[in-house]
């Protein structure tokens, strides 16, 4: 399914509040940050020419997240940032005095950290962001995960020394149960949602997003002409839509908002021009995509700076993944999980439909920018389904 943006709002600018979580000077706060966390480095950019030419465009360039602060995927950036600013600010509260990210790792600020507990629902990222930043900080941290999430994947959360609880349900019902656990304890949420009355904080998640793009726009020979990004609520879409929205002005690239079919709640809701919460189908295999309610914030800024919206199915999804395993002509390998390759395969699908590929006006100019968003999160389900172990790949010349 594809559609244009029709939303009243679109092509407005983003509201100044948004501006500015998403701006500029917001972004380099963030990379100001990144300078005192371990692991800290440019994610690669991998060109990946054989692919480009078999889909009638000029360039595809893949950002790989895969290989983001030792986590394997992009919400590396946004949690642990989201909860370190929270305890900074609250330092400084409580110290009655500026506290720089230098500080980060100071006894009186430790001291601060260890009063604090952060909670968040996951499927498996973000919780594991959450996570590592409050490990780093010395705060607690309390992870809620639903049935479907990989005993792997809780393994890799608790790793850093978080509690985890299980709850019954979906993704949304975690969320609502990690809103009502922390509201009773005192704990505060860490989401990567939004909701009607709480929006600061998933704007700092979404915030800490904008570094891939900053990184991104000085590692790419030209900007890129299309983008397409996958959506679960719509965070790093919208944090990716609207910073390129600011950086590069009426030159932005055409946007499309990638979602599974089977949880295709940012279509719906750009379908129907306002939030809608779309039924729970069958688990997707695009498991970090498999969101039924988009969040509030991303949708306002998606509503402007998107150009379109598409689903791809449970077949695109694992083709991308072998695809990028095994690549055409002198392409390097990308190991990508079940989320990580869905705006590529959006960008697949719309080269294969001369409707779709009208309608976005791709031609053989056309340079596109996807996001590998994340590696192997859970090993044994990329054996699975690839056929090859991460290191299999690996040894193969990945990129
Ligand atoms: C690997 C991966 N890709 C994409 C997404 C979608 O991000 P968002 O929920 O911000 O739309 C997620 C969310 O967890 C993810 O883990």
């Amino acid at each position: 399914m594809f559609i244009l943006n029709s939303n009243a709002d679109y092509r407005q600018p983003l509201t100044p509040g948004d501006a500015e979580t998403l701006g500029l000077a917001a972004a380099e706060g963030v990379e100001h940050h990144l300078r005192y966390r371990e692991n800290h480095a440019e994610t690669p950019l991998i060109s990946l020419p054989g692919l480009a030419a078999a889909s009638g465009v000029a360039a595809i360039h893949v950002k790989d997240e895969g290989k983001r602060l030792g986590l394997g995927s992009f919400k590396a950036l946004g949690g642990a940032y989201a909860v370190i600013r929270i305890v900074l600010e609250e330092a400084e509260v409580r110290l009655g005095r500026p506290v720089d990210m230098a500080e980060l790792h100071a006894t009186d600020i430790r001291k601060i950290a260890e009063t604090m507990c952060f909670a968040c629902a996951t499927d498996g990222n973000h919780g594991r962001s959450v996570a590592q930043g409050a490990g780093l900080i010395g705060a607690r941290a309390a992870i809620f995960v639903h049935a479907g999430v990989s005993d792997e994947r809780v393994a890799a959360i608790a790793r850093f020394g978080a509690e985890i609880i299980r709850v019954a349900g979906s993704y949304d019902d975690s969320v609502r149960e990690a809103a009502r656990v922390a509201k009773e304890r005192g704990w505060t949420i860490v989401s990567d949602t939004s909701w009607p009355g709480y929006e600061r904080i998933p704007g700092l998640v979404m915030q800490g997003y904008t570094v891939l793009v900053r990184e991104a726009l000085r590692q790419l020979p030209a900007p890129p002409t299309h983008v397409f990004i996958q959506s679960g609520v719509g965070g790093i879409a919208a944090a990716v839509a609207g910073h390129l929205a600011i950086a590069l002005g009426a030159q932005r690239p055409i946007f499309t908002v990638v979602d599974p079919a089977r949880a295709a709640c940012l279509f719906e809701t750009a379908r129907a021009g306002h939030p809608v919460t779309v039924p729970h189908a069958e688990p997707t295999v695009m498991a970090m995509l498999e969101c039924y309610e988009p969040s509030l914030v991303a949708w306002r800024i998606l509503s402007r700076a998107a150009d379109a919206f598409m689903t791809v199915d449970e077949e695109d999804a694992i083709a991308i993944m072998k695809r990028l395993a095994n690549p055409v002509g002198n392409d390097p390998a990308v190991i990508s999980g079940e989320s990580g390759g869905v705006g590529l395969a959006g960008l697949l699908k719309a080269v294969a439909d001369p409707e779709i590929k009208a309608a976005l006006s791709i031609d053989p100019s056309s340079r596109i920018f996807v996001v590998n968003t994340e590696g192997a999160t859970d090993p044994g389900k990329y054996r699975d389904i690839v056929g090859l172990s991460p290191e299999d790949v690996l040894s193969r010349g990945a990129a």
